[in-house]
């Protein structure tokens, strides 16, 4: 398998309804971790761009968040909707979404 050109990570973590942190899971992680792997498929870009659900980034309170290397960038609050724009402008094009990166003193 080839080394791939950016690996997006996409928090999935859930916690109990109630819980004082709040969770990705719980503010519509799924949604985007399936947008992300439909919209890959359909430009066919699995062998360049890795798509790995992990736990807990940190920031929950600004979830759902997306964490994408090698640049480290961190996009908060992503929905289904701005997906593609991450993919196109970020992933193809090397243009970050700016409006969509988390806040400097968050990350
Ligand atoms: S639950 Fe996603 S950053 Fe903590």
């Amino acid at each position: 398998m080839p080394k791939p050109v950016h690996h997006v990570f996409v928090c999935s973590q859930s916690r109990p309804e109630g819980h004082p942190r709040g969770s990705c899971g719980a503010t519509g992680a799924g949604s985007v971790y399936e947008k992300f792997a439909e919209m890959l498929a359909a430009r066919q870009l699995l062998g360049q761009i890795a798509l790995t659900q992990t736990g807990c980034l940190g920031p929950c309170h600004v979830g759902p968040n997306v964490l994408v290397y090698p640049e480290g960038i961190l996009y908060s609050s992503v929905l289904a909707e701005d997906v593609a724009s991450i993919i196109d402008q970020h992933l193809i094009d090397g243009s970050p979404v700016t409006p969509k990166m988390a806040p400097a003193e968050i990350w």
